[in-house]
C-alpha cells in the first residue's frame, strides 16, 4: 500500500530537478501524477520514467505564468482522472544574481510572475476542485531564502518570503474546507537551477558544490529526493494534522 495510493497529484515544474524527484516519489507511492512543465519534452521524459517504473504519469505543457495554460491543464487533469487531491507548486526560477540596485523592474517582475503569481494561479484553479472533494493538500516550494537572508538573489528572497506567508494565509482560509496548505524550505539542492548559479558565477561546478556543502552543517548539499520525501509526507494522510507549517529540509543551514 503506497503512502498516497489512489490520489491524483498535479506537479508544476515537474520536468527537472526537485520537481522531477517529487513526481517520481509521488508515483512510486501510488499517486497518478500530472507531470507539468513549461519544457514539455522534459515533462514527457519524466512521465515516461514513471510508466517504466510501473506507475501512472501523464505529461502536460504548462507555463505557470499563463492563466490559459493553467486552466486548460487543470480541466484536462480533472477530465482524465475525475479529481485532483494534491497540488505541488514547485515551478520556480532564481532570477538575477546582482545587488538590488542593479536589478530593473522587469527583471524583478519576472521572478514574481513565476515564483509568486505562478503559485497563486495554480492555487486559484485547483481550490474549487479540492473544495468539491472536501479537501486535499497543497504544497508550496519556498526555500531557506524565504526564511533567512543571504547577500545574493534579491528578487528570489522576496518571492520565497512571499510564498511562505501566502501558504500560511491559504492554510487559514481553506482549513474549514479540509484543504491543507504547507510550505517546504530546502537548503541548496544540486539541480539544474543551482548548476546555473555556478555557471553564472563563472565557477567550476565541483568547487561551487563544495563551497555550498560547507554552508550546511551536515556537510553536503541536498539531493532532490531529500525534498521529494518531505513533499510525499505533506501530501499524504500521514500529515492530516499539518497545515500552515513550514517543513525545513536544509541540512541544518537555518539552525544556527
Ligand atoms: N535547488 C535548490 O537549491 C532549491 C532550494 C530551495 C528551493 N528551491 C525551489 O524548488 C523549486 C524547484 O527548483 P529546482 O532547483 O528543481 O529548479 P530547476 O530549475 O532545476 O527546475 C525547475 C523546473 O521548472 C520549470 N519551469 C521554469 N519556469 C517555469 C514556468 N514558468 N512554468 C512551468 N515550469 C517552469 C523548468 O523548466 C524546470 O523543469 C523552485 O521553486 C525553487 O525555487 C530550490
Amino acid at each position: 500500500m503506497g503512502r498516497v495510493d489512489g490520489k491524483v497529484a498535479l506537479v508544476t515544474g515537474g520536468g527537472a530537478g526537485i520537481g522531477r524527484a517529487i513526481c517520481l516519489a509521488l508515483a512510486d507511492e501510488g499517486a497518478a501524477v500530472a507531470v507539468t512543465d513549461v519544457d514539455f519534452a522534459a515533462s514527457r521524459r519524466v512521465a515516461e520514467e514513471i510508466e517504466e517504473r510501473g506507475g501512472r504519469g501523464v505529461a502536460w505543457p504548462l507555463d505557470v505564468t499563463d492563466n490559459d495554460d493553467v486552466e486548460a491543464v487543470v480541466d484536462g487533469v480533472v477530465e482524465k482522472y475525475e479529481r485532483i487531491d494534491i497540488l505541488v507548486n514547485n515551478a520556480g526560477i532564481a532570477g538575477p544574481n546582482r545587488p538590488s540596485h542593479e536589478i530593473d523592474e522587469d527583471q524583478w517582475r519576472r521572478v514574481m510572475d513565476v515564483d509568486v503569481l505562478g503559485v497563486q494561479r495554480c492555487t486559484r484553479a485547483v481550490v474549487p476542485i479540492l473544495r468539491q472533494l472536501s479537501g486535499g493538500s497543497i504544497v508550496n516550494l519556498s526555500s531557506i531564502y524565504g526564511i533567512v537572508g543571504a547577500p545574493d538573489l534579491p528578487p528570489y528572497h522576496a518571492a520565497k518570503g512571499a510564498v511562505r506567508l501566502m501558504t500560511k494565509t491559504d492554510a487559514l482560509l481553506y482549513a474549514a474546507d479540509g484543504i491543507r496548505v504547507n510550505s517546504v524550505h530546502p537548503g541548496f539542492v544540486w539541480t539544474p537551477l543551482v548548476e546555473g548559479l555556478a555557471r553564472d558565477a563563472g565557477e567550476d561546478p565541483d568547487d561551487y558544490r563544495d563551497q555550498l556543502a560547507r554552508r550546511h552543517p551536515l556537510g553536503r548539499v541536498g539531493d532532490p529526493r531529500d525534498v521529494a520525501m518531505g513533499v510525499v509526507y505533506l501530501a499524504s494522510d500521514e500529515a492530516s494534522f499539518l497545515t500552515g507549517s513550514e517543513l525545513v529540509i536544509d541540512g541544518g543551514y537555518t539552525a544556527r
